[in-house]
């Protein structure tokens, strides 16, 4: 079944240069670009987007680095492509993440790993809706 989720390329990609080789990664899969912004995240916009995150103790430190430069974000669809996706960046801490995803072969850190991606339906629909209004359903 088709779905939508939401992907942010953080600021750490940016600044890397790794755009293109996330965005190769998806595509490659299969994945299909419904939307796709170069943007900068303000606080307000982090406070909604990390919601379930703003009482835990990283959260002051992963909001100044979500917020201090430029990040793309984009509406990915495909079969399952919620689940997909989250296997494609791999686990959290990219020391720990698995070779082969994104984070496992790119990141050698648990704060700046590269890459967001929704966790599930209720996630992503509420993430297309902060991202992206004109496209939420
Ligand atoms: O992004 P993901 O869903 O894999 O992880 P999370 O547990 O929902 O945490 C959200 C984000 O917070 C992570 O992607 C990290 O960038 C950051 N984080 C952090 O800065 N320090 C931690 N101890 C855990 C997470
Ligand atoms: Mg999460």
């Amino acid at each position: 079944m088709s779905e939508r989720t939401l992907v942010l390329i953080k600021p750490d990609a940016v600044r890397r240069g790794l755009v293109g080789e996330i965005i190769g990664r998806l595509e490659r899969k299969g994945l299909t670009i419904e939307a796709m912004t170069l943007r900068t995240m303000d606080v307000a916009l982090a406070d909604q987007h990390y919601a379930e995150h703003v009482e835990r103790p990283y959260y002051p430190a992963l909001r100044d680095f979500m917020t201090a430069g430029e990040l793309v974000s984009l509406v990915v669809s495909g079969d399952e492509a919620i689940a997909v996706v989250r296997t494609l960046i791999g686990a959290t801490d990219g020391r720990k993440a698995a070779p082969g995803s994104i984070r496992g072969d790119l990141s050698l850190s648990n704060r700046e790993n590269l890459v967001h991606a929704s966790d599930s339906p209720d996630s992503a629909k509420r993430e297309i809706g902060l991202w992206f209004p004109e496209l939420a359903l």
